[in-house]
């Protein structure tokens, strides 16, 4: 079998398994929930859990902060699809295998991705503990998930990236965040491998570079999402500040700690936007 044809199976097999196991269930919007922040999932009325383990093809998360599942339910009114825990290149895992989940849920109907991450803030002006609007990206992954034989019933070859987060979406959270009286700051994220954070001459460097946040996912995932043509938004829990001139060190701990504290705004935000979406 070829590797498209292969690639094909492989989400239809994993999509043919949640319609059934979640009866047509078929929500409109995806949501990536990013590490430190399970809150939201817990705001869901669950109709159904699906562990990755279960679904055929899903890779499996390595990491113990992230519990891998599908939570199908209402959120806020909205019907929704949420990952508790994602891929992340650092794993071992390929970037087809990291955005495999993407593929699935576009596959499966979602029309728009809500993407939520933790990063670093390099922006001088942001605190720890703030919000960012992920206006744009750079992929300094090294690595793309697009690369192999390009399958044409998914999207083009050499996908467009002057939009990739759209702006309708970005709309709506600047809205909800100025009447909600929240600051969203926004800014350029830049996707490293990790899993080390960066040097003190890696931060200078990239805030030279033009990043304002740095973390190791989403960019994959918007890449993937593009290529299919799904809408998507990106917010960044920043939870430690990265300055060359003045950095203390920080741990994973202490990471979750600030994304769960932040995560009351997070909540606030996704609250209204879910509201105002059709
Ligand atoms: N780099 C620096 N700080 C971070 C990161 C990162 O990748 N993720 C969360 N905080």
């Amino acid at each position: 079998m070829s590797m498209s044809k292969e690639q094909i199976n492989k989400v239809s097999e994993a999509q043919e398994f949640l319609k059934e196991k979640t009866n047509n269930f078929n929500p409109e919007t995806g949501i990536i929930l990013g590490t430190g922040l399970s809150r939201l999932a817990d705001k869901i009325d669950r109709e159904y859990t699906i562990d990755y383990e279960d679904i055929p093809h899903f890779p499996l998360s390595t990491v113990e902060s992230h519990s891998g599942k599908l939570i199908y339910g209402n959120l806020f009114g909205q019907p929704v699809v949420a990952m508790q825990g994602r891929f992340h290149y650092y794993e071992g895992y390929t970037l087809q295998q990291v955005t495999f989940p993407v593929r699935v849920l576009k596959s499966s109907g979602i029309s728009r991705l809500l993407i939520s991450n933790a990063a670093g803030a390099m922006n001088k002006k942001f605190r720890k503990g703030n919000l960012m609007l992920i206006t744009d990206h750079i992929n300094l992954l090294m690595d793309n998930p697009l690369i192999g034989p390009n399958i044409d019933k998914w999207g083009p070859r050499f996908p467009d990236m002057s939009a990739p987060y759209d702006e309708k979406m970005n709309n709506l959270f600047r809205n909800v965040a100025q009447k909600k009286n929240i600051d969203l700051f926004e800014g350029v994220y830049i996707a490293m491998q990790g899993p080390t954070l960066e040097t003190r001459a890696e931060y200078r460097m990239l805030a030279n570079l033009g990043g304002d946040a740095v973390g190791m996912s989403t960019v994959p995932e918007v890449i993937v999402a593009n290529h299919m043509g799904l809408p998507c938004v990106a917010i960044s829990v920043l939870t430690d500040e990265c300055d060359p001139d003045n950095l203390k060190p920080v741990t994973l701990e202490e990471i979750i700690e600030t994304a769960g504290v932040a995560e009351k705004d997070l909540v606030i935000l996704f609250e209204d936007v879910l509201k105002a979406l059709p």
